[in-house]
């Protein structure tokens, strides 16, 4: 830990800050840690990032905060003061209405002399303090990508609004499914976000294309990850278990998070993709599609297979991922069965290849990539 955010400091420019998030088992150790390194008189706040939740245990408090530490790199930081709205107590405050100038104010009284005392900007709100009430994403949130540790955008959107101005950098290390990068765009921010796991980097490139639709595959530089077929082979041989994970990113499917001890007991799923079929007079609801990646030869009974795991999970569709030397076998041994929508009909099981992904193509599913998003199976 001390390594990296040494690093982080090399890494800060004279006006920056950095941002440290742990919960409180941690920040007393961490402190002392960023005391040392970026100096005690360069720690700026302790922000308790408060939220509510069920919790279960009954022999302590109920524990509903984390600790941000921030420090700046020198004594020349940069800061934009955050405000927030007024609570009703204002009205109560400031009981009284300037005819006038539609102005609250109130009476305040010193050493027996009264003074009316105006309320300036109503609308700008009150200076915001170092506690922060912004709960965690619930299940059925829109922003929820079924990233286990998911931080919710306001709390990013914050971060990067107070020490950071349009065109600045910021830089999340361990930016898990992106939300850190999300804010930054869409705050006109520059970004570089480092995950040391594929799914991640790859779930975070498709949430970026999917949110910000000026932007296409050759603004956002991907690296580490394969961008053409021989380095995606490369990848499906070295390590099959992270170019699944990869692949899934890429294509926009929830993994399967998997311990490592469990590789390979995946029960026939890849990963579980969301789409959202158009069906007259009914709500358009999510229906699901496993899919199954297959970094070398893709045998018939795999493809048999996969039809299997979709019956048995009752999902709507299957995809096999393979490179495209493979889509032959898959597609002499599926299941020629489609299903349909207001919009089209659609293969039950469908091959795509590692090329046609690389080409940003789409999978032959309705409404995909709409609110694409990851899905919940109970696997
Ligand atoms: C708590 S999550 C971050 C969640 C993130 N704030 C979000 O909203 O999605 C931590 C991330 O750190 C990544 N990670 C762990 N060790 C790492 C390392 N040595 N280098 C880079 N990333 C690492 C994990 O893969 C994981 O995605």
């Amino acid at each position: 830990m001390a390594l990296r955010l040494r690093a982080m400091r090399r890494t800060l420019k004279p006006t920056g800050s950095i941002y440290l998030h742990c919960d409180p088992t941690a920040s007393h150790y961490l402190k002392l840690l960023m005391d040392a390194l970026y100096g005690r008189k360069n720690f700026r706040n302790e922000i308790v990032w408060h939220y509510r939740r069920w919790t279960a245990g009954t022999k302590h408090f109920q524990r509903m905060h984390d600790i941000l530490l921030r420090y700046t790199r020198s004594d020349k930081f940069m800061f934009n003061l955050q405000y927030e709205p007024y609570g009703d107590w204002i009205k109560k405050d400031y009981g009284y209405v300037d005819k006038e100038t539609g102005k609250r104010w109130r009476w305040h009284t010193v050493k027996g002399r009264r003074y009316k005392v105006v309320l300036e900007d109503e609308n700008r709100g009150v200076k915001l303090n170092d506690v922060w009430l912004i709960n965690h994403l619930g299940s059925t949130s829109k922003e929820r990508l079924g990233y286990p540790t998911q931080k919710p955008l306001a709390l990013m959107n914050r971060i990067i609004k107070a020490s950071s101005n349009e065109g600045d950098t910021v830089l999340d290390p361990f930016c898990g499914c992106g939300t850190t990068v999300h804010a930054a765009e869409s705050l006109s921010r520059q970004w570089i976000g480092i995950d040391i796991s594929k799914f991640s980097t790859g779930l975070i490139r498709d949430r970026i294309l999917h949110n910000f639709k000026y932007l296409n595959g050759d603004d956002i530089d991907l690296r580490g990850t394969p961008d053409s077929v021989g380095e995606a082979r490369s990848l499906a041989r070295s390590d099959p278990f992270e170019f699944e994970k990869w692949v899934c990113g890429y294509i926009g499917a929830e993994g399967m998070f998997r311990e490592p001890g469990e590789r390979g007991a995946d029960g026939g799923v890849d990963g579980v993709l969301k789409f959202f079929p158009v069906r007259e007079g009914k709500k358009v609801k999510p229906e699901y599609a496993i899919v199954q990646v297959k970094g070398g030869n893709v045998s018939p009974d795999a493809v048999k297979a996969l039809h299997e795991t979709v019956r048995r999970y009752e999902a709507t569709a299957g995809v096999m991922v393979c490179f495209s030397d493979q889509l032959g076998t898959v597609e002499n041994q599926r299941v020629k069965a489609t299903f349909s929508d207001a919009w089209g009909s659609y293969p039950v099981i469908q091959g795509f290849s590692v090329e046609s992904l690389l080409g940003d193509e789409q999978l032959d599913l309705p409404l995909y990539g709409y609110k694409r998003r990851g899905a919940m199976l109970g696997l």
